[in-house]
């Protein structure tokens, strides 16, 4: 891959769009697919991104599914939003009719094509997408944690005066309710995290509910989501483009538990390179193992 890299993006909406922006102004691809079931909204995306244009010479424009089926990337936004107070996997029932005609559609997919899921439920419509897809599952993968991920680091950030990377932690699991911080590995310059005099008094489990609650806080005051994830998913897709293999908390599958959910991966061309088994302690490791089997039992009632 390099700059003529062509990018397709399914689902021009709020997330599809703002995604579509972030990387005009990264100027790392040279062309960008943006398809929507709804052609007056994709119409009009398109027409308000062209007037960007000028400040980069990526093409945007819209293209039908089979198009973007043989793109290098293909970026699935399509699918319902949360409403407010709506938890994430309670989109699944809307989301994954979409995702089964969003795939099948752009059937039959480049056999080097990678998958990057944003829709949510996005751990179990990231495990749908590897089961319909045909792809290998390293080609398959979700945007999963690395949000909330990025929402620890600006906390922690803020709490111990240092840069946001310089901050090695992760929240792990489901990119829902059943996230967790895994504390016991964060480090700032080789120092654990939890060793540092500013975390002493602070209250570790508010502090998770408020990352995880960030999304809902947003959803609450302004209806959707949108700039964080595009910031997210057009490093990630830098990352490809440019095989940085830097190392982020994505949905993938983990062949221990038999689902997709968020673990620290190597992000690089041809898409995942390996998994990081990072330490986890003893209440961490109960908090995976239920994360995963939370989403493996939904995962089951949808896909054998
Ligand atoms: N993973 C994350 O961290 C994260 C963060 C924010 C939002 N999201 C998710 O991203 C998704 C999109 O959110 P949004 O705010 O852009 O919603 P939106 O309603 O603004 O846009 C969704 C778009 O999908 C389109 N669509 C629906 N069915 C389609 C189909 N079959 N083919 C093509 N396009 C189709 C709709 O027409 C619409 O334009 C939601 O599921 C949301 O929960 C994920």
């Amino acid at each position: 891959m390099g700059y003529g890299t062509r990018v397709a993006i399914i689902g021009a909406g709020s997330v599809g769009a703002t995604i579509a922006f972030a990387l005009l102004l990264q100027k790392i691809t040279s062309e960008i697919v943006l398809v929507d079931i709804d052609k007056e909204i994709v119409r009009g995306q398109i027409l308000d991104l062209s007037d960007a244009n000028f400040i980069s010479s990526t093409q945007i424009h819209y293209g039908t599914y089979q198009e973007a089926g043989q793109c290098d990337i293909i970026v699935i936004t399509a699918g319902a939003k949360q409403r407010p107070s709506e938890t994430r996997v309670e989109l699944i029932e809307r989301n994954y009719k979409i995702l089964e005609n969003v795939i099948g559609a752009m059937q039959p997919i480049n056999s080097g094509s990678i998958l990057l899921l944003v829709a949510n439920p996005v751990d179990i419509l990231t495990y749908i997408a590897q089961k319909l897809s045909g792809l290998p599952k390293k080609q398959v993968f979700g945007s999963g944690t690395f949000l909330d991920s990025a929402r620890f680091r600006l906390k922690i950030s803020s709490l111990i005066g240092v840069a946001e990377n310089a901050v090695h932690g992760y929240v792990l699991g489901e990119h829902g309710d059943s996230q967790f911080i895994a504390w016991s590995s964060a480090q700032v310059g080789g120092k654990p995290l939890l060793e540092f005099s500013e975390l002493e008094n602070v209250d570790k489990d508010a502090l998770a509910k408020e990352i995880s609650g960030k999304a809902y806080e947003i959803i609450k005051l302004k209806g959707a989501t949108y700039f964080g994830i595009a910031g997210c998913v057009s490093s990630l897709v830098q990352c490809i483009i440019l095989n940085q293999r830097l190392v982020r908390p994505l949905s993938t599958f983990i062949e221990e538990y038999g689902c997709v959910l968020s673990m620290p991966v190597v992000l690089g061309k041809n898409g995942i390179e390996r998994m990081i088994d990072v330490h986890l302690d003893s209440n961490e490791k109960i908090k995976l193992q239920q994360s995963a089997a939370a989403l493996k039992e939904i995962c089951d009632k949808y896909i054998k």
